[in-house]
């Protein structure tokens, strides 16, 4: 075996613009839905893996702590996968930090495998292109694999059975000058985790067929508009699939509500700058509380200052398009 046996990586968080909510295929984590993302420069995760013989089980090093059995777990898994393409039988050591809050709904699960699977197969010798490296990182958790690529990304929707699936760049980060801006409304744990969040929405919410029928043509119009830098067009797609999205969380049984005071506080500010003060800036939410508010640019400075004077917002992170996997 020719591998160094120790390799590092950095990936960044995404925030999806047209969101993935649901499974066509639990087994081989194929999507629902076609999803598209932005790459976020500054939300980043970076990750070590060293092979070792002293080892006699995996271990994973999580900002610091030893990681419960789940997420050693998950990080198994892909070290298996790894482990099998490479032919080698050793443990490894995983130690891994985010510059976030870990598990609160702001894609820490993205980043995370994004930056596992690159740097667990650079250590294991394997040469994997971005979109091996990006199926790899699908099947922890698919948002993953949208990590791998930096820019504007998109990730098909899976046909159950066919476990090639990967996500692809559709536009650089140099393509549009946005700025997405996190409005932080708490540092804890999320409640549910998307995946079980997403397999109880498919198995008990009455709208969640209402949903899959409906986010592919959301997909259509975020793509488009992302093309064509509009974010008009854009914005209000998005924030139509993330409505719709936890519409049909909420209606499951029993319910699955991410949102807190914070979150509707933050919805009305966002909606006040464009109705009251005419900036194009739209909002987005995943597994939790937090609003993450779209915006061009030159719009930055108003948009963070409004949500950081919102009620309940701890603090903004403001983050423009950022960069794919890279070896550190
Ligand atoms: C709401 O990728 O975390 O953030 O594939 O089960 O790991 P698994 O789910 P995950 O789900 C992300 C859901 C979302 C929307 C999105 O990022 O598209």
């Amino acid at each position: 075996m020719k591998a160094a046996l120790a390799a590092r990586a950095r990936a960044r968080s995404n925030i999806a613009l047209a969101k993935y909510w649901g499974k066509s295929d639990v087994a081989l984590n194929l999507p629902a839905v076609p999803s598209l993302s932005l790459t976020l420069e500054g939300l980043t995760t970076e990750t070590e893996v060293v092979f070792s013989r002293d080892l006699g089980r995996d271990e994973l090093v999580l900002g610091g702590h030893l990681a419960g059995e789940n997420e050693t777990r998950r990080a198994s898994e892909l070290l298996d996968r790894v482990r099998a393409a490479a032919e080698i039988d050793l443990r490894a050591r995983v130690t891994s930090r985010n510059d976030f809050p870990t598990a609160s709904g702001l894609a820490s699960s993205a980043s995370g495998f994004a930056a596992l699977a690159a740097a667990a197969a650079a250590a294991a010798g394997l040469d994997w292109s971005a979109t091996r490296l990006s199926r790899e990182a699908r099947r922890s958790s698919a948002s993953a694999a949208r990590s791998i690529f930096g820019g504007f990304v998109e990730l098909p929707a899976g046909d159950p059975g066919d476990d090639r699936l990967a996500a692809r760049a559709i536009a650089a980060p140099e393509h549009w000058d946005v700025r997405m801006v996190v409005a932080v409304g708490s540092e804890g744990a999320k409640e549910i985790g998307s995946t079980e969040g997403m397999e109880r929405s498919r198995r008990t919410s009455a709208f969640y067929d209402a949903w899959i029928d409906a986010a592919p043509a959301l997909f259509r119009r975020v793509k488009s508009g992302v093309k064509s830098r509009d974010i008009v067009a854009v914005g209000e797609a998005m924030e139509q699939s993330t409505l719709a999205f936890h519409a049909c969380a909420i209606a499951a049984a029993p319910a699955i509500l991410y949102w807190a005071p914070v979150t509707l506080a933050a919805l009305r500010t966002v909606r006040d700058l464009r109705e009251r003060r005419g900036i194009p800036v739209y909002a987005t939410m995943d597994a939790g509380p937090h609003v993450k508010a779209l915006c061009e640019a030159e719009h930055e400075g108003p948009v963070r200052r409004a949500l950081a004077r919102t009620e309940g917002v701890l603090r903004t992170i403001v983050a423009s398009p950022g960069r794919g996997v890279e070896w550190l």
